[in-house]
């Protein structure tokens, strides 16, 4: 008889094992298959199988993945005014929270007019296996969106339930090992992003806002809304403050500055950082090279930024 204490050592891959028996010669092992594909934890499972059944004493061997518990964090990038810089915030914030070791994705919910293919510069069509889209990864991120899946410059006019319906698509595909998928809204608080957080629910919220009242109060808007659906609000990101002069390196507001900061303590959720209206993140966004990826000072303020949206992630909620 095998010893009881540790009836079945020296089999592969202890760090996925989650329990292991023997009794009467039949070996049962759950094993955790979180993270992986279908077909690895397939192989996994019979590689365990095998393993079990050349130990001594095991006549039968019984495996059982564990249901794939991804411990996937989403976080929702919405605003309430349109044009603000979400989508270009959302694909740089992915590419620094990916330099920070994070393994990132992004899903790109706006449906009616998705950029992410053009910011992160690369237009393939997403694969699919199992009947789930495989993302497409470029500048160390996967993503996702619907402007893989029509023809470039088709207009979208998709309304309603065929819009929610392929987004749900986008969320539910196969992200792997992704452990923060972010995803960006469209403007506003419409039918796409209530769908989202419904069938989802995002474990956070960040909202990009221009520094002048205008877009401050839309932006109060989406924090009411994700307040009002229990969708804790991360953070608050003021983009386009100060603008320095290429010529002359003066400093200029053109927005104002400081407004998203304020209003940020008012509704009394974190302030994640500022972005200059700068050429260089117009620019190479346009190129399909996030400023994120480089060494330039964008690169650093995302990098900041995305380092304080680490730890609003932490910080437990109230
Ligand atoms: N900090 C910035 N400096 C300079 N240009 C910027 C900055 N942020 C965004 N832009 C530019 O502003 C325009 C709008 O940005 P973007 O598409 O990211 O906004 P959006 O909020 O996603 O818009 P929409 O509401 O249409 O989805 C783009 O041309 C982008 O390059
Ligand atoms: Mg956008």
């Amino acid at each position: 008889m095998a010893h009881p204490a540790d009836p079945l050592t020296g089999l592969p891959h202890e760090e996925r094992i989650r329990s292991r028996k023997l009794a009467g010669g039949v070996a049962t092992i759950i094993a955790d298959a979180t993270g992986l594909a279908k077909v690895d934890s397939e192989a996994l499972e019979r590689e365990l199988r095998e393993a079990a059944l050349a130990l001594p004493g095991v006549e039968e061997a019984r495996v059982a993945m564990t249901a794939s518990q991804r411990h996937r964090t989403l976080i929702a990038i919405g605003s309430g005014k349109g044009g603000v810089g979400k989508s270009t915030v959302t694909a740089n914030l992915a590419v620094a929270l990916a330099r920070a070791g994070r393994k990132v994705g992004v899903i790109d919910a706006d449906v009616y007019g998705p950029s992410q293919p053009t910011l992160l510069g690369k237009h393939d069509k997403p694969e699919a296996a199992d009947d789930k889209l495989l993302p497409v990864e470029a500048h160390g991120v996967k993503f996702l969106s619907l402007g893989q899946l029509v023809s470039p410059g088709h207009a979208l006019a998709w309304r309603g339930p065929m819009a929610t319906g392929a987004l749900a698509n986008l969320v539910e595909a196969e992200w792997g090992d992704t452990d923060l998928l972010l995803a960006d809204l469209p403007p506003g608080t419409g039918d796409v992003q209530l769908s989202l957080i419904q069938r989802s629910r995002p474990a956070g919220a960040v909202i990009v806002s221009t520094p002048q009242d205008l877009s401050l109060i839309d932006a109060r808007r989406a924090i009411d809304l994700f307040n009002k659906m229990s969708v804790p609000v991360l953070g608050v990101i003021e983009n386009m403050a100060t603008y320095v002069c290429p010529h002359c390196g003066e400093a200029s507001h053109p927005f104002g500055t400081g407004g998203a900061e304020a209003a940020a303590r008012e509704m009394e959720v974190p302030f994640l950082g500022r972005l200059p209206l700068s050429l260089t993140i117009r620019e190479q966004s346009d190129a399909g090279v996030p400023p994120a990826a480089s060494a330039g000072p964008e690169a650093k303020a995302f990098a900041e930024i995305a380092a304080r949206l680490l730890e609003a992630l932490e910080t437990p909620v109230h």
